[in-house]
């Protein structure tokens, strides 16, 4: 077993890497919090899939699930899920595990923070992008009219990576996830780029090194004060392509776009060499993600998408590049100059 630690000024993480983890995460529960109920939170997906294996280990523990999908990331979810808890007397001395993809870790985070001022939680991702990324930080949150926009900062005390839970992950999500480990990869850590581009790449070695990137990131900056906004890359043209494409393309598809686009706009200014670029290129196209712009999306079409994207500071937008594998740099553009960097 691997252990990793992230330490925030919210309360520290430990983070368990490890196969058939579950039972480990009922002893660790029995060690740290002995005589606590322990209630779980999933989706309708998860619930159904993992039924055997959860009440096996955790035999006879309240489970409560939520529609699968992004719209149970809202207000009503999580009051329908206090009342719930209410009705159960669950109280602070309890502990409450998420377990799905980012979906549930962020909303099951937020119920753990503000139910009853704060009860300890657990977060048990099942996607590539939780382990790797949403489970990891601290950050929870739910949508109202815009993503996000509600949400505190309540680290896990206990996160457990379980690859085996990605042999149930639908091929394409497992894909759109991995882009934000070629993500890390690419701005923060050669080695994992070597790691990605062998022919047999072992898996739980990736999820390990790509929720190390994440943890070192939230170290340097836990509120997300400066330093994390790093983790944008491919971010800015991402969103905008997410969006542009109605939601047919995933997250990670989008922005592994992005990160291509990033490339166009690093060498535009003479700050990536065509070697770098080509090498990004072909890790997607190694994991078969795309990397090209989808048919019928203009770049110009992308402007207003991308000025109304909130990570900007004024009228400039800090446009994250990679001027070499494993490192990144800030470049501060409008988003006019941006669009005519990549036409
Ligand atoms: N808090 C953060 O720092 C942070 C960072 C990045 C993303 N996020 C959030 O994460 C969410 C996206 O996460 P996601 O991509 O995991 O979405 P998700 O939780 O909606 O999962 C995607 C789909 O995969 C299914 N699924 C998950 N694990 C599975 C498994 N093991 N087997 C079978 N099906 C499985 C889910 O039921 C769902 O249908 C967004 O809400 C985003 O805002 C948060
Ligand atoms: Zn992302």
């Amino acid at each position: 077993m691997n252990k990793l630690i992230l330490n925030t000024p919210r309360g520290n993480s430990e983070i368990l890497v490890q196969e058939n983890g579950l039972s480990y995460v009922k002893e660790w529960i029995a060690e740290k919090h002995p005589n606590s109920r322990i209630v779980i939170i999933t989706d309708t997906n998860l619930g159904e899939l993992y039924k055997n294996e959860l009440a096996e280990v955790f035999t006879g523990t309240l489970t409560l699930s939520v529609p699968s999908g992004e719209d149970s990331k809202k207000l009503a979810t999580v009051k329908q899920l206090c009342n719930e808890l209410i009705n159960e007397g669950i109280t602070r001395s309890d502990v409450i595990i998420g377990f799905g993809g980012g979906m549930i870790t962020d909303l099951v985070g937020f119920v753990a923070s503000i139910y009853m001022r704060g009860i300890p939680f657990i977060a048990i991702p099942t996607s590539l992008l939780a382990m790797t990324d949403a489970a990891i930080g601290g950050k929870t949150g739910i949508n109202l009219e815009a993503k996000n926009i509600l949400g505190t900062f309540h680290p896990a005390e206990l996160i457990l990576l379980d690859v085996e839970f990605l042999n149930t992950l639908p091929d394409r999500e497992f894909k759109s996830g991995l882009a934000e480990t070629i993500k890390h990869a690419v701005i923060l850590d050669a080695s994992l780029a070597n790691d990605l581009m062998k022919a047999e790449a072992e898996l739980e070695n990736l999820v390990m090194k790509s929720a190390q990137v994440k943890i070192n990131v939230v170290e340097s900056d836990p509120m997300e004060s400066g330093l994390r906004k790093v983790l944008n890359f491919g971010h800015t043209f991402g969103h905008a392509i997410e969006q542009s494409s109605k939601f047919d393309l995933l997250h990670g598809e989008a922005i592994a776009i992005g990160m291509v686009i990033s490339n166009k706009v690093a060498q535009k200014l003479g700050k990536q060499s065509k070697e770098t670029g080509k090498k990004i290129k072909e890790m997607l196209e190694k994991w078969k993600l795309p990397s090209e712009m989808p048919e019928g999306i203009k770049p110009e079409d992308l402007l207003n998408l991308i000025k109304m994207d909130k990570k900007r500071s004024g009228d400039n937008i800090s446009f994250i590049i990679a001027p070499e594998m494993g490192k990144w740099e800030v470049v501060e553009l409008s988003a006019e100059e941006l669009i005519d960097l990549v036409k």
